[in-house]
């Protein structure tokens, strides 16, 4: 439910749109932009400058209108969660675990999706003849598939998976989709190849961003991430059963691209500039991807294409991981019940997934070493993070000035830091030789103060009685504006010790 009055509830990409253009951070590009590289330089300049959400309206070649940098600040995200669009991303990280840990939300079926409005039958399906941008001069061609998600059931229990793994135009009606080993759909793959048979599948743009959010998190086996988003929503996602394949769809999506996948079928794909900043550097011909073969596309009418640049950080990828993550990481140490736990944060300029920090109110010796291994341990933690760093209660995980505090005040390299030699990695780093990508190490820097130490170094504090003189007089010292010191208070005072 909507907590913030400005933002009617949002179901689809025009709601979403209609959001942001109300909270005047969507920009409406008219001038004629090509998708060849023109429409990606644009987003990715606008993106280093924390610049609006852009619709260009003008895609050369093209009527439909395309939709990018849907959440490249903490503001967006926050308005397609239905948020006070003023929360950090830690607060909406907050926020995010709470509504994933209590109920997850079923969707409701209906009659007449507007996806369905127009079908274009086989024999018509040209993938080309929507405007993927073509973003990098180094990728192999156009993506069709970066701000969407594939749909797949698994064939034994019913359960359906959404899975954002990138589409490349391989052909009028063949679309490559990179799903990483150890991925929900790569699981539903292998049971298909098992059985010998095809597997349904489709690939969705647009619809209502938070499927996307899910999507792209590291959600449990078996859970839907239908329900997941129903239970960000706090009422149920429309959906319908495909006439075509079988698979439950989201009914307010603006195109799907319905097909099989056979898991025989492998080709070339790629390359794509990855959010690393780096391409992979697997040879296409070594590492051939599985495809699509699209029986037919379904779309509204007047559809709006949605896309991310992808890339150097920080754009929509960075962020969506960096919440998602510190999201689902939160959640996991909760249902661990790790004490302590004041935040949690990957930043997003450190591509949302290879460094976590981690902020806890120590009670026992060691508690920031527990701390430490949990997230080593737990489903989000255990899978390319480089690099853990445990603060004290009194900084925020995303206090980035004052984890630098800790890190050269409360940090001694010989004590505080561990490495483990052998973690799940990424086979995308760039910083392992793409020959061995398999296994990663890890570095946990535990830059609190340690519990057990009885003489603990003496930290500044300030006056609280002064301070709340100074809130006081703040308009009278000739500042403008609400004084800022009431927030302050409690990083600067001394802990009150409350008397028994
Ligand atoms: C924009 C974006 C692009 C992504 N591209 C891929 C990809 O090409 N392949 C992949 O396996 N994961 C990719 N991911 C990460 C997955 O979406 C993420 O691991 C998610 O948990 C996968 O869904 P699953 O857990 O249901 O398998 C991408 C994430 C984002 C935000």
């Amino acid at each position: 439910m909507s907590t913030n009055p400005k933002v009617k509830p949002i179901n689809d990409i025009r709601s979403y749109i209609a959001a942001l253009e109300a909270q005047g951070v969507m920009h409406r590009v008219k001038a004629e932009v090509d998708w060849k590289f023109e429409l990606a330089h644009v987003s990715k300049v606008n993106e280093e400058q924390k610049g609006p959400a852009l619709l260009y309206e003008n895609v050369k070649g093209h009527t439909i209108p395309v939709f990018t940098s849907a959440f490249t600040t903490p503001e967006r995200i926050a308005i397609c969660l239905e948020q006070d669009p003023s929360l950090t991303m830690c607060q909406l990280s907050r926020k995010w675990m709470e509504l994933t840990t209590k109920q997850m939300i079923k969707p409701t079926f209906v009659k007449n999706p507007p996806v369905m409005e127009n079908i274009i039958p086989e024999e018509a399906v040209d993938l080309e003849n929507f405007p993927a941008p073509w973003f990098y001069p180094d990728d192999g061609g156009r993506f069709f598939g970066t701000s969407g998600y594939l749909v797949t059931q698994d064939p034994d229990t019913g359960w359906t998976n959404l899975g954002t793994y990138r589409s490349q135009i391989l052909g009028k009606n063949i679309l490559g989709s990179q799903i990483i080993s150890g991925k929900h759909g790569d699981f539903h793959m292998k049971k298909y190849q098992e059985r010998g048979e095809k597997m349904p599948v489709a690939y969705v743009v647009g619809g209502d961003p938070i499927l996307f959010l899910a999507s792209s998190t590291l959600v449990s086996a078996q859970t839907d991430e239908y329900d997941v988003g129903g239970a960000l929503r706090g009422r149920p996602i429309e959906v319908f059963k495909s006439d075509l394949t079988g698979l439950t769809l989201p009914a307010n999506a603006e195109i799907i691209v319905e097909g099989w996948m056979d898991p025989e079928e492998l080709m070339e794909e790629g390359p794509f500039g990855e959010y690393t900043g780096y391409y992979s550097g697997n040879k296409m011909k070594d590492y051939p991807k599985p495809v699509i073969r699209v029986k037919r596309i379904i779309h509204r009418t007047k559809p709006i294409f949605w896309s991310t640049t992808v890339g150097k950080p920080i754009n929509d990828t960075h962020m969506v991981q960096s919440i998602n993550r510190t999201a689902t990481l939160w959640h996991d140490l909760e249902t661990m019940k790790v004490p302590g736990i004041q935040s949690v944060y990957f930043p997003a300029a450190a591509t949302g997934r290879f460094w976590v920090i981690a902020s806890v109110k120590q009670m026992y010796p060691g508690h920031s070493n527990h701390v430490a291994d949990a997230i080593n341990g737990s489903t989000t933690g255990h899978y390319g993070v480089k690099g853990i760093i445990i603060v004290d209660h009194d900084i925020a995980a995303d206090d980035m000035d004052r984890v630098w505090w800790a890190l050269a005040t409360r940090f001694d390299p010989k004590r505080s830091v561990q490495v483990i030699n052998r973690g799940r990695s990424t086979p995308l780093d760039p910083g392992l030789p793409i020959e061995a990508r398999d296994v990663v190490s890890r570095i946990i820097m535990d830059a609190t103060t340690p519990y057990e130490w009885k003489n603990k170094p003496n930290e500044i504090f300030m006056d609280r009685a002064v301070l709340q003189k100074v809130s006081d007089r703040w308009n009278e010292y000739g500042f403008s504006g609400v004084s800022p010191v009431a927030e302050m208070i409690p990083r600067l005072t001394r802990p009150e010790v409350k008397k028994k």
